[in-house]
């Protein structure tokens, strides 16, 4: 690959997002506007009384399953650290953060964020996720995931004629059928989930950075809105499967 070609619309490679190298074979010198990314969430390992792993998932290497699991809230603070301080050096100055979370994980993310200069949280972006429990009156919506969006500098005022910022979606969690076709990534997004983000938060031919790919609807929704998308992603069938869907979403072929 070479990272200077200017045609090119996206890059996506199998690479480990705590590690430099990625970054450098997916931007070259390039820097990008705008950091969107979904990272493992903070999930804790399971344990029986007495210390005895419960979930014998957790005994898999990480590149035999997308669901990463971490000792302690500490761990994944080091975990976010790492990663987030090699991502924002392939930033633009001005570039703001959407970084996706369960709720447990929102502490450590702001606390790194901080720590590196992003001290303007804009706003908590919430997915109110449809669920199958409803009755003629009443639809539930769930709050697994929201995204956190961070700048280094603070919101400006809004005159009163500006549009406002869009803070909340409701969808379900294949309303677009995509993760269907990608895999059923057990944290895809649907495109109308993150199309507010990318509109908002980057523009029209911006580099838009995921680390942390997954099947990839971050980087497609960058590259169906026109933005170029630059993408990690360390497990090898996950790294190819969005390789694939970004081929298709940057030249669709007829369906
Ligand atoms: C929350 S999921 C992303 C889901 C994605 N947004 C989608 O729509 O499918 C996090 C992804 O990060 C990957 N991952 C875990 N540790 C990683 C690391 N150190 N470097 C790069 N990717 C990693 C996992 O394999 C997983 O696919």
């Amino acid at each position: 690959m070479n990272p200077h070609d200017e045609s090119e619309s996206f890059r996506c490679v199998r690479a480990d997002a705590r590690e430099p190298e990625g970054y450098r074979r997916v931007l070259g010198e390039a820097k990008a506007a705008f950091l969107h990314t979904d990272p493992p969430y903070c999930l804790l390992t399971r344990r029986r009384k007495g210390g005895d792993l419960r979930d014998p998932r957790a005994h898999k290497k990480i590149d035999r399953d997308p669901i990463v699991r971490f000792e302690t809230v500490r761990d994944y603070r080091a975990f976010t650290e790492a990663w987030m301080t090699r991502a924002v050096a392939h930033l633009t100055p001005d570039a703001p953060l959407a970084i996706w979370t369960n709720l447990l994980g929102k502490e450590p993310i702001l606390a790194v964020a901080r720590s590196l200069g992003y001290g303007h949280l804009r706003g908590e972006f919430v997915w109110g996720k449809r669920t199958t429990d409803k009755n003629a009156n009443e639809q539930l919506l769930r709050v697994y995931e929201v995204a956190l969006v961070l700048s280094r500098t603070p919101a400006p005022v809004l005159a009163p004629g500006d549009a406002p910022t869009v803070w909340a979606v409701v969808g379900g969690y294949d309303d677009d059928g995509e993760a269907q076709r990608w895999g059923g990534h057990p944290h895809h997004k649907p495109f109308s989930v993150v199309e507010p983000l990318v509109r908002t938060w980057s523009r029209p031919g911006d580099w838009v950075l995921d680390p942390f790919a997954g099947s990839g609807s971050m980087p497609a929704a960058a590259l169906r809105l026109g933005r170029k998308a630059a993408c990690l992603e360390v497990v090898p069938e996950w790294a190819e499967r969005v390789a694939g869907r970004l081929r298709e979403t940057a030249a669709p072929s007829p369906r």
